[in-house]
């Protein structure tokens, strides 16, 4: 189905187009899917029995215009139990069922019901967050469409449900959440060439008609406050590093705030450190952690969160240049700390450094939470299920964990330790920016904490989850938009008023 596309909630009386139900095993359906498939219950019974479908989780039947229905195509999917489900299944069962109509399709209907009948209003939100989800393409710079590509220009997919009003409802909250996701989708999406600090900082700058303040620092605002580290790694682009700032104040007036922090780097060549060439493009994606940031502010806002949030993302691009830093410089953070650089490619704790500090110092916030594609070694380690987590502090990486749990976007703690600190002391500075061969992403971590002195803080390092990761049935992108959901539902969870 196409991207022009409008989610509607109506009575489950007269399907449009294809016809989406769910089924649990041994082929058990709800009341009004029953009533629906009543004129072919023979042909759905003999389908079923040819194809050796029961209801299984992840087995489905087509059926092609089914004689008696006057529907060009009925997909019946399998979930097994219903008491086996996990809130986080229904988002997945949406992608799935939206991904067994066809993209030729223009309409549809998915039944949200199981065999013990309708969906709640919170679970049909999350069924169609899983659809909208599945939906995404980035197509922005394909200019022509192989016939096999076709789609309708707009497409209507109707959520059949007991009570319209209310799933409606429902999903004007979760489609913020939605709008999240596909914001940080698309800027991770975008090329170098065209997302360069400066843009990305005008894009952010977007959020203000949403009621969100944001602040744009530019070089000489930075300069002035010391950020030596950040502007390190920029000083070799031919585009301006940029540091943005964003506020959404829902919460109590006063209130300290809460604080999301993002690495963006919008290319990372390495810098003089260079990059093999192989796969050097996906480090467009470098700023994936700063697009989450923006994507969570964008969500909150739209959804009137009731919370104070500070959003900051540290934007540059690292490149080789006569004016590039050089391994064996010493750069001072605006913290004072000075850093010897060792490897120019470990330039993500370089920028979080600063802007850690800074919104610490100036906002004193509850917590911060940063998330960054920090290193490769954190991809060997987890692969692309779940983010590695850093904490100083058990009880929020326990709640960032519980988020995980509930959204599927899932983290695994990994350990801090004075050991691994000592790894990057340096015989010339106050620390090092690499910490030697092995341990790569506690190293890196072991920096970022240095900067954050006593508040609670997690670090999540998304290298392997926010770009690249496999296809799923709720994205089909080669950006996940991850920790959007992790986030909101953080907040959801513990931080509203
Ligand atoms: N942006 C990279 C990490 C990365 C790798 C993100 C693959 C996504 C996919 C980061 O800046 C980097 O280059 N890290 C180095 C650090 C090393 C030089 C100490 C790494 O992990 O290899
Ligand atoms: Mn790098
Ligand atoms: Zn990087």
């Amino acid at each position: 189905m196409p991207a022009a596309l409008k989610f509607g909630f109506t009575p489950f009386a007269r399907p449009r187009g294809v016809l989406v139900v769910f089924c649990e095993d041994n082929l058990k359906l709800g009341p009004a899917t029953q009533r629906a498939l009543s004129p072919i219950g023979d042909i759905l019974r003999r389908a079923a029995a040819a194809d050796r479908f029961t209801g299984k989780p992840g087995s489905s039947l087509d059926i092609v215009a089914p004689s008696g229905l006057n529907l060009p195509r009925l997909v019946v999917i399998g979930i097994g139990k219903e008491s086996d489900l996990k809130p986080r299944d229904i988002v997945k069962l949406g992608g799935t069922a939206m991904g067994k109509v066809p993209t030729a399709a223009a309409t549809a209907t998915i039944f949200a019901e199981f065999a013990s009948g309708a969906l709640k209003a919170t679970q049909i939100a999350d069924l169609a967050l899983g659809a909208r989800l599945r939906c995404y393409t980035f197509d922005l710079y394909k200019t022509k469409r192989k016939d096999d590509e076709e789609r309708p220009s707009r497409a209507e997919v109707s959520f059949a449900c007991s009570n319209p009003a209310a799933a409606e409802k429902a999903w004007a909250r979760t489609a913020a959440i939605a709008d999240g996701v596909v914001l940080a989708r698309d800027l991770v999406n975008e090329p170098a060439n065209i997302l360069y600090p400066g843009e990305f900082a005008r894009r952010a700058s977007g959020l203000t008609r949403l009621g969100i303040g944001v602040e744009v620092l530019d070089v000489a605002a930075m300069k002035k406050l010391g950020m030596g580290a950040l502007l390190g790694v920029g000083q070799g682009s031919a585009h301006e590093s940029k540091l943005v700032v964003m506020r959404w104040n829902g919460g109590k007036r006063g209130a300290d705030p809460i604080a999301f922090i993002g690495k963006g780097v919008c290319f990372d060549t390495g810098g003089i450190s260079i990059k093999p060439a192989q796969g050097m493009e996906d480090m467009k994606g470098d700023m994936a952690g700063a697009a989450c940031v923006v994507g969570l502010m964008r969500a909150l806002a739209a959804r009137k969160a009731r919370v104070n949030v500070i959003g900051a993302i540290g934007l540059v691009e690292n490149m080789p240049d006569g004016k590039a830093q050089r391994p064996g410089d010493i750069v001072k953070t605006m913290s004072g700390q000075t850093i010897e650089i060792i490897n120019t490619d470990a330039e993500g704790r370089l920028v979080l450094a600063d802007v850690l500090h800074y919104v610490n110092k100036r906002f004193k916030p509850k917590f911060m939470i940063n998330l960054a594609t920090l290193t490769g070694s954190i991809v060997v380690a987890l692969g692309h299920e779940y983010a590695g987590m850093f904490s100083n502090d058990d009880k929020l990486a326990e709640r960032v964990a519980k988020a995980g749990e509930a959204t599927g976007e899932r983290v695994w703690r990994m350990p801090l330790g004075s050991e691994y600190d000592k790894l990057i002391d340096s015989k010339f500075a106050d620390m090092k920016n690499t910490g030697g061969r092995w341990a790569g992403s506690i190293t890196a971590a072991q920096l970022l904490q240095r900067f954050v002195n006593k508040t609670p803080w997690v670090h999540l390092d998304v290298a392997g989850t926010a770009i690249g990761s496999p296809q799923t049935d709720i994205n089909k992108s080669w950006s996940s938009g991850w920790g959007v959901r992790l986030l909101e539902r953080l907040i959801e969870d513990y931080y509203e008023r």
